[in-house]
């Protein structure tokens, strides 16, 4: 990885990916891809090139890819599960047209690809527990049948090909700098703004429901070493399962309640955030990561929600 495009910058991962990726191969060599009306603002904007790069656009994305000698892609333009429910034909336009456009560019041009896929790749006939790497997928969510395509799309380019394609199947992901959107897992970045701001927390999702999550740091780290893995330890390609923890509304409400003692938190289930989490694994087996790539998580959700308060109150 030597210049690196990140289409989606200005999103919930993009915008800390493209920051730990500028830190680690220099500002310049990072190019901040957004659409208009998500223009990147602050650090992000300061700190190295950035350039609106639709990737619903093929030769927008291939003009920014010559331009500055691109060699990898981290493509995360994507709608999130609650949001593609309502608008499925963007969501596939956006995932799968958009992916095959990254694609076509990246075999034309040498570049190697990483477009994450999700837990919603998976679906009520999959085991529940430890999930495995390879098992059933048949989501019913318009998002994962863009996840799971994801993952053929990008292995068929990998075997046919030989673009270099990889990817980490993402739990929900929590983070303090730019928020999720449309998100089933939200609720669980949600929870520590309404701790940090004295709020008392509604919480959409029931008691007892167990979802895959993980910290920011970890996440960003598994996508950036998994692109930097020695290619021929992969025997998985799209997309490896990783894990940090699991946990369910009150098992995470009495992690901050450990901190912020007189938080409160009262559900209001909302019917289709809760069918989606129904349907998604309650932890996944993340063996063949650990043991292709190396893949080892540092966060659990103790030391996530100490770091997490800390980080809010300064921020709010
Ligand atoms: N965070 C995503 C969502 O909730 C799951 O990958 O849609």
């Amino acid at each position: 990885m030597k210049n690196i495009l990140v289409i989606g910058a200005t999103g919930q991962i993009g915008s800390e990916l493209t920051m730990e990726l500028r830190k680690r191969y220099g500002n310049t060599n990072v190019v901040a891809g957004y659409i208009q009306g998500a223009e990147p603002k602050g650090e992000l904007k300061d700190s190295g090139p950035s350039e609106i790069v639709d990737v619903t656009n093929e030769a927008m994305i291939e003009s920014v890819v010559k331009a500055y000698h691109i060699d990898t892609i981290y493509n995360l333009a994507a709608l999130l599960s609650v949001v593609a429910e309502s608008k499925p034909k963007l969501a596939w336009k956006i995932g799968i047209d958009g992916l095959w456009n990254v694609l076509e560019v990246a075999r034309v041009h040498g570049c190697a690809v990483f477009t994450p896929s999700s837990i919603g790749s998976f679906g009520a006939d999959t085991p529940h527990t430890l999930t495995p790497q390879d098992t059933i997928q048949r989501p019913r969510t318009m998002y994962g049948v863009t996840k799971v395509t994801t993952e053929m799309l990008s292995d068929y380019y990998h075997t046919k090909y030989g673009v270099d394609t990889r990817a980490v199947r993402f739990p929900g992901i929590i983070s303090n700098v730019t928020p999720p959107g449309g998100g089933t897992t939200d609720y669980a970045v949600d929870i520590y703004y309404s701790a940090v701001k004295g709020e008392k927390f509604v919480c959409p999702i029931a008691e007892g429901t167990l979802m895959d999550m993980m910290y920011m740091p970890d996440a960003l780290n598994a996508a950036i070493s998994l692109m930097e893995a020695d290619p021929t330890k992969l025997v998985h390609r799209n997309a490896f399962n990783i894990a940090s923890m699991s946990f369910a509304p009150e098992m995470i409400y009495a992690a901050i309640k450990k901190e912020v003692p007189d938080f409160e938190m009262v559900y209001d289930v909302d019917p289709l955030k809760q069918s989606i989490a129904n349907s998604w694994p309650d932890s996944l087996d993340d063996t063949c990561a650990r043991n292709e790539w190396g893949w080892k998580p540092v966060y659990d959700l103790e030391s996530m929600t100490k770091d997490m308060l800390e980080k809010l109150r300064a921020k709010l």
